[in-house]
């Protein structure tokens, strides 16, 4: 999972080459580097750190040419090293490449290679494909004919993109199973990038390249052709509507906490998606005999979530499958439709979910937030979240505004099935509305007192979050965020769970962040009530984030805005990214880009 980026323009190109490295850095930041072509040939400038830190070491800014690439590492072939940084070159140093993805057969190539005398500088899969462009350019073909025929040896994953001083004018590119867009600035720049963010901030006109196809950028344009046979496709352009704005911090010390405060809009936005979309998902898991959700890390917990809505709101079983696991368990047909659920649309494990159940006949579906991803194109019916750019590497908004749409869904389904949940909560959707209100309402007046929390369980090094039926997925991804971005460790469970074993691990240091459900929920209120009780008879320190005061039974309490059965877990949400936020702050940590995570992980 890293990120790359290209540009050809009519200027020098390094400071542009920065910046959208910047941008892209969230992909992956253990090393980075950048390679331009010049009048002296391909020069590269790499190292290990982060891509600020690196590019002001390394002097990026000044590198000089009018095109070049650019890589932001995520370490998977190869430790860490200035060696392993993209851009990989040729013996001769005439080949320069960046690129994302895994080249299974690369030893296999290695070893070709070494026979034919190619020396080798890394340990990475990356480094065999700028010497086989070498190799076969040898034999005198131009050098687009030589790395599209290079291409063909790889087996694996891929995005690629290539410069060479021996052909200058030009950056090359491919696509097989990791992603890459083409933003066309026209009569300025041209560009290439892992995403959209690489190159928004000059351009929101996009081309998507399909797996198998390659791109040739200059100065005056760019083509598209088929890896196979070379012919050429031609592509639309699309308009992404993200504003350049929303890829800022805006004053926000982090992207973490601006996203966060972004939730309102968010869920605002996650309304405004045509209510037409959702009865056409609600339809097919109607004439479906089987429903699965699926997604992975927050976004599994998210289908989680979905579990119980369906359950609750349309009576319906859909079970959620974490995607990594899918392969051992999820047996679809045609009778099946996997509804996927995915911020970035890239996630491998989902998006090989959804590939196997197209090849076993069933019918899918995705909500997905980044426009243009491979899960927009390959689902068959895509619901656009549009809520904009996420940054930061742990996902806080995005998974909102998807608990959002599977609860329009749901009361859809109810609705379609007439089951009497759905009937009785036709009002859940005006209640929506107030949503937004309530979530600034609590960020406002609750924040303050939640950074107090922080600052005297920050000591602590293991946390619970317990939750009951709905609120149980909410316990577990508020367990994820504390876990991913201040590095403590921290369990989610259904509350009911805890005595059948966790229960040993309790004491006085341990806190537990219960998420207690509003009163009218009595019988979920009660049982978690009786869980707060076994924690208090173990001394564990009992931290509630509940609607009313518990009147002495919770060790802290943190009283949420009222929100109805079903909107209060969104409340639970928020509160439990603000406590990681704040706990994070503490401890110092690297909030948006937390060691050994990456937003985007499109290998297996
Ligand atoms: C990575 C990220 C997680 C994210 C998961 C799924 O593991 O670190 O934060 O939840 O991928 O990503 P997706 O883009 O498919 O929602």
């Amino acid at each position: 999972m890293c990120g790359i980026v290209g540009v050809v323009g009519k200027t020098e190109i390094a400071p542009i080459l920065v910046e959208s490295l910047c941008r892209l850095e969230y992909r992956g930041y253990d090393s980075c580097g950048v390679a331009t072509l010049n009048s002296v040939g391909v020069e590269v400038r790499k190292d290990v750190g982060f891509v600020q830190e690196v590019a002001y070491r390394q002097k990026f800014a000044s590198a000089h040419g009018g095109l070049g690439i650019a890589h932001t590492r995520w370490a998977t072939h190869g430790g860490v090293t200035r060696e392993n940084a993209h851009p990989h070159l040729s013996c001769d140093g005439t080949f320069a490449v960046a690129h994302n993805g895994i080249i299974s057969n690369h030893e296999i190539l290695r070893r070709e290679l070494r026979g034919l005398g190619h020396r080798f500088s890394s340990e990475t899969d990356t480094e065999v494909f700028p010497h086989i462009v070498e190799e076969i350019h040898r034999s005198g073909i131009s050098v687009e004919e030589a790395f599209v025929r290079a291409l063909r040896r790889l087996e694996g994953s891929f995005a690629i993109a290539m410069i060479s001083s021996r052909d200058p004018e030009k950056i090359y590119c491919a696509r097989q199973r990791s992603p890459l867009v083409l933003g066309i600035d026209s009569g300025r720049h041209f560009f290439v990038g892992s995403d959209v963010n690489a190159f928004l901030h000059f351009t929101r006109r996009a081309v998507v390249l399909e797996d198998g196809e390659y791109a040739v950028l200059s100065r005056d344009g760019y083509f598209v052709r088929a890896i196979a046979d070379g012919r050429t496709r031609s592509k639309p352009i699309m308009e992404i509507n993200w504003s350049l704005g929303e890829t800022e911090k805006a004053g926000y010390r982090h992207y973490m906490e601006k996203e966060i405060w972004e939730q309102p809009d968010v869920i605002r936005r996650a309304m405004e998606v045509s209510q037409k979309e959702i009865v056409a998902v609600a339809r097919l898991m109607r004439a479906a005999k089987r429903n699965v959700l699926v997604g992975v890390g927050t976004t599994y917990y998210v289908s989680l979530f979905g579990q119980y809505l369906f359950a609750g709101l349309a009576g319906e079983f859909s079970p959620a499958f974490s995607s990594d696991e899918s392969g051992e368990l999820l047996m679809m047909d045609r009778e099946t439709l996997l509804l996927a659920i995915s911020q970035s649309g890239e996630t491998f494990d989902t998006l090989q979910t959804i590939r196997q159940a197209k090849a076993d006949g069933a019918r899918t579906a995705a909500i997905v937030n980044v426009p243009g991803s491979s899960m927009t194109r390959e689902a068959e019916i895509v619901i656009h979240q549009n809520s904009g750019p996420e940054i930061c590497v742990i996902s806080t908004k995005a998974a909102m505004a998807q608990m959002l749409l599977l609860m329009r869904m749901a009361l859809e389904l109810g609705y379609l099935r007439q089951h009497p949940p759905a009937m009785e909560n036709l009002d859940l959707l005006r209640e929506i509305m107030e949503l937004p209100d309530l979530v600034e309402t609590m960020l406002r007046n609750q924040q303050l007192q939640i950074r107090d929390l922080a600052h005297r369980f920050s000591n602590r090094r293991n946390w619970f979050y317990l939750g009951r039926g709905l609120y149980t997925p909410i316990a577990l991804e508020s367990a994820l965020k504390m876990k991913e971005v201040t590095y403590l460790h921290a369990e989610g469970m259904a509350a009911g769970f805890l005595k059948h074993g966790t229960l040993s691990l309790i004491d006085e240091e341990t806190p537990c962040v219960f998420l207690i459900p509003p009163k009218e929920a009595k019988d979920l209120y009660d049982l978690t009530m009786g869980s707060v009780a076994e924690v208090r008879a173990r001394r564990g320190k009992v931290i509630a984030f509940a609607f009313e005061s518990g009147g002495g039974k919770f060790d802290e309490e943190v009283i949420l805005p009222k929100a109805s059965v079903w909107l209060a877990p969104l409340l639970h949400l928020v509160a439990g990214q603000v406590l990681a936020y704040e706990t994070a702050l503490v401890l110092g940590r690297n909030i948006d880009r937390p060691r050994s995570l990456a937003k985007s992980v499109t290998v297996s």
